[in-house]
């Protein structure tokens, strides 16, 4: 019988984390297209290792006890971890680890992509082409803010939220920045921080870069979107639940923001007959802000790595809940 570990993959993942996997433990490769029914994840995790999992497993107590006492280690491709329990793990012991630092270019890249597409008509024009609309050039049509020079609101200043304010300096943007998670603001040579109304009063696009908490959950709600300006864009990449849906979806199809452009929604994925896509000033990505080749190799060969240091006791290159190693120095 082997002694490796046994963990359980709940989704493919990029072949490079596979390979770091290989001959170290016995992998449980779930293959299907859509994420594992909650009754086939809590039956595959039973008696694993490790869980390697993606944002689309919730990870609760309750998995956590259907893997059994044995469980040393959940590992997540994603730099997000609100769909796992971290209370719960950390009162079992069981470090947690996720995917710092290597996304954070590709999802300031895809913050920028969607920020010009909205401002700028690019979805709204392709459609307009292939439409048959095109006619002529018009001094009029499919207009849009400028971005060059514009405002930009940055909610949420860790790492993606700095790197899309790098790329704000490009197009000559002037940055402001407020942090739900920051206690103090200290000065910083990329934007000036304020409070959340000054942005939402003053910002011309706003985009969400903080992680899902308590705290941030529906922090973008109607009296939000009350106080923006009625030539704001919003983008989110960071996570749905940040915004209150209905109240987006209110404010579009009132016209009280000029458009926005979302990577993330509330539900994930969205429905196809949701009222949300029915807005002609919203563009929608299916959650691809870290979709660069690269980025998920590297993003699957560190939670490959969290795993396997997990599984043989030693510490996670990125544990996102250290107390598990409180008294063990
Ligand atoms: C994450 O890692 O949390 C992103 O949402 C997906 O890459």
């Amino acid at each position: 019988m082997s002694a490796e570990p046994k963990v359980f993959v709940t989704r493919r993942i990029p072949q490079a984390g596979l390979d770091v996997l290989a001959g170290k433990c016995q992998v449980d490769l779930w293959t299907g297209d859509l994420p594992p029914e909650r009754e086939t994840l809590l039956a595959r995790a039973a008696g694993m290792d490790g869980l390697l999992c993606l944002l689309t497993e919730r990870i609760d107590a309750e998995v956590m006890d259907a893997a059994g006492p044995g469980l040393k280690v959940i590992s997540t491709l994603a730099v997000g971890v609100d769909h796992i329990d971290l209370a719960a793990a950390t009162a079992r012991r069981i470090p947690v680890g996720n995917t710092p630092g290597v996304l954070t270019g590709a999802t300031a890249d895809f913050t920028f992509a969607l920020l010009l597409a909205a401002a700028r008509r690019v979805v709204a024009g392709d459609a307009y082409v292939r439409a048959g609309k095109w006619q002529t050039w018009g001094a009029q049509v499919l207009l849009g803010p400028e971005v060059h020079g514009a405002t930009l609101g940055i909610i949420g200043f860790g790492r993606i939220g700095q790197a899309v304010a790098q790329r704000a300096q490009g197009f000559g943007m002037r940055v402001i920045y407020y942090d739900p998670g920051a206690a103090a603001h200290p000065a910083h040579p990329l934007g000036v921080a304020v409070d959340l109304a000054t942005l939402l009063a003053e910002a011309d696009f706003i985009t969400l870069h903080t992680p899902l908490t308590a705290q941030t959950r529906g922090l973008i709600n109607a009296a939000a979107f009350e106080q923006m300006k009625s030539s704001a864009v919003l983008i989110n990449t960071a996570r749905g639940a940040v915004v209150e849906t209905q109240a987006l979806y209110a404010a579009l199809k009132e016209r009280r923001i000029f458009a926005a452009a979302l990577d993330v929604t509330d539900p994930e994925p969205l429905p196809a007959n949701h009222p949300l896509l029915e807005l002609d000033n919203l563009i929608i990505a299916p959650h691809i802000a870290s979709a660069g080749v690269g980025t998920r190799n590297r993003m699957a060969e560190i939670a490959a790595r969290n795993l396997l240091a997990g599984l043989s006791g030693e510490r996670l290159p990125h544990c996102v809940n250290p107390q598990v190693y409180a008294g063990l120095d």
